[in-house]
C-alpha cells in the first residue's frame, strides 16, 4: 500500500482528492498497487472541503503540522499543490531528501528551483514530477522528454496561460472590457490568487522557462526572460489585428538558433496570423506548438487551467511515482547561468505599431520612414491615428526609427511583435 500526503487543498488540491476517490480503482490498477491519501496538509481548518465531500471523512486526514508528514515513513508520495516558493520549496526539498517522491503543479517552484530539486531527487533515487505545471490537463512535459526524446527541439511557441487567453477571447469576440473578463475568469477558478501573475505574463513566463529548461537541458530562470503581459492591449489594437488578418494572443516562445545554439526567449502579446494553428486556440484552452527536427510541428491542445484538468495531470504523476523503481532520468536539466540566452535586440522581427499624430499630414513621414510597411485601417479611425506592420527589422533598428518619430512629434501608442 502506497500512502499519499496532499500539501495544500485549494482549487487543485481538492480536485486531486476528488479525482483520486472518484477513479481510485482504475488509478490503483494503473499504478500496480493499492493507494490511499493519509494526510491533507492545511494551514487552517477547511470546513468547505468537508461539506463538499461528506462521505470521504476527510477530517480524519487533516494535518496541520508538516513535520508529521515529513517524518512519517509510511508516506511514499507527496502531492504539492500549495503554489508559491515559500514554504513549498522547503517542504518539497525535505520530502525528496527523506526519500519521498513528489508530484507538483507548482510552476513558480519548478521554473526557479527545477535544476536543484531534480538533482536532489536523483541523489535520493526518487522523483519530482510536474506534468501539471504547464498546460493544466494537457500532456506536455512527458511527451517532451519521452515521446519527442529522439528530436532536437528547434522551437516551442505556445499560448500557456488560460486566464489571459480567456480574457483576450472575450475582448475579441464579445467586446467585453478587460476588467469584466478578468473577474469572470476569477469566478471560474482559472486565475491565480493574485491575477497579476496571469495578466502581466509571469505565469506564462514560468511555463515557457520550464519547457525550455527541459528541451535544452539547462535551467532558465524567469527573471532572465523578457516578459510583457496583456494589460496594455486596447480594443483598437484588437481591431487592427483583425484588419491585418489575425488575432492578438499572449505567446511564450523559445527558439534555438542552429548556428550559435543560443536560445531566443520571450513572453509577449503577439499578432498571430490566421494561418497559425495558435490563432484558433480560444477561451481557457492552451495550445503549444513544438517543432522537433525529426517530427516537424506537433500541436498540444487542451484545457490549460481549472480544477479537474489540472488534478488529472497531478494524478498521472502520482501513478508514475508509484510505478517508478528509481529516478526517471530523462526528466532532468542542469543548473544554468543564462549564458545560452540570445540577445533579443539583434534578432529581426516584424512589429505592429500604432501612432498618434499631431496632424494628418504626418502620415507621409510615417509612409516614407516605414516604406515597406503594411498600413492598417479600422472603423471610425481618427485622421490622426496610424497603424502599421513593419517589414522584418531588429529591435535596435526599430528603436532608431521610433526616436526619429518622437522628434517629429509622433507618439507611439502600441508596439506588438508579430509571431
Ligand atoms: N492561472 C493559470 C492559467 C492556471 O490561467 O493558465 C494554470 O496554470
Amino acid at each position: 500500500m502506497k500512502k499519499i500526503a496532499v500539501l495544500g487543498c485549494g482549487t487543485v488540491g481538492s480536485g486531486v482528492v476528488e479525482v483520486f476517490y472518484k477513479n481510485r480503482s482504475s488509478i490503483q490498477k494503473k499504478s500496480g498497487c493499492d493507494m490511499d491519501i493519509k494526510y491533507i496538509y492545511l494551514r487552517r481548518a477547511h470546513p468547505e472541503l468537508l461539506t463538499q465531500y461528506p462521505d470521504l471523512h476527510l477530517e480524519e486526514k487533516f494535518c496541520f503540522d508538516f513535520d508529521t508528514i515529513a517524518n512519517d515513513p509510511e508516506i511514499n508520495i507527496v502531492v504539492e499543490v500549495m503554489g508559491g516558493i515559500d514554504p513549498a520549496y522547503h517542504f518539497v526539498k525535505t520530502c525528496l531528501q527523506k526519500g519521498k517522491s513528489v508530484a507538483t503543479a507548482n510552476k513558480e517552484l519548478i521554473a526557479n528551483k527545477g535544476a536543484e530539486l531534480l538533482s536532489i531527487a536523483k541523489q535520493n533515487h526518487v522523483n519530482i514530477l510536474f506534468e501539471a505545471s504547464v498546460g493544466g490537463g494537457i500532456p506536455i512535459i512527458r511527451p517532451l522528454h519521452q515521446c519527442l526524446g529522439a528530436n532536437e527541439i528547434d522551437d516551442i511557441q505556445g499560448i500557456l496561460n488560460g486566464t489571459t487567453n480567456f480574457i483576450l477571447t472575450k475582448m475579441i469576440r464579445e467586446n467585453m472590457n478587460f476588467a469584466d473578463a478578468l473577474s469572470l475568469a476569477q469566478k471560474l477558478g482559472y486565475a491565480e490568487a493574485d491575477p497579476t501573475a496571469d495578466v502581466e505574463g509571469l505565469d506564462a513566463c514560468r511555463k515557457i522557462c520550464i519547457l525550455a529548461s527541459l528541451a535544452y537541458g539547462k535551467q532558465i530562470n524567469p527573471q532572465w526572460v523578457s516578459c510583457e503581459g496583456i494589460s496594455k492591449i486596447t480594443a483598437e489594437d484588437v481591431e487592427y489585428a483583425k484588419d491585418w488578418g489575425g488575432v492578438i494572443k499572449l505567446i511564450g516562445k523559445a527558439t534555438r538558433d542552429e548556428q550559435t545554439q543560443k536560445i531566443a526567449m520571450m513572453v509577449a502579446p503577439m499578432f498571430v496570423p490566421q494561418e497559425s494553428q495558435l490563432s484558433t486556440v480560444d477561451d481557457v484552452f492552451n495550445g503549444i506548438l513544438v517543432t522537433g527536427d525529426a517530427t516537424g510541428e506537433v500541436l498540444f491542445y487542451g484545457k490549460g487551467a481549472g480544477k479537474l484538468p489540472t488534478a488529472s495531470a497531478v494524478m498521472s504523476d502520482v501513478i508514475d511515482c508509484a510505478k517508478a523503481t528509481d529516478t526517471i532520468d530523462t526528466l532532468y536539466w542542469e543548473d544554468g547561468d543564462g549564458s545560452e540566452l540570445a540577445d533579443l535586440s539583434l534578432l529581426p522581427s516584424r512589429f505592429y505599431l500604432r501612432f498618434q499624430m499631431q496632424y494628418s499630414q504626418q502620415l507621409s513621414w510615417l509612409e516614407h520612414s516605414f516604406c515597406h510597411a503594411e498600413f492598417l485601417a479600422r472603423k471610425n479611425q481618427p485622421q490622426t491615428e496610424a497603424a502599421l506592420v513593419t517589414d522584418s527589422m531588429t529591435p535596435e533598428h526599430l528603436d532608431l526609427l521610433l526616436q526619429s518619430a518622437k522628434k517629429e512629434g509622433i507618439t507611439l501608442l502600441s508596439k506588438i511583435v508579430v509571431l
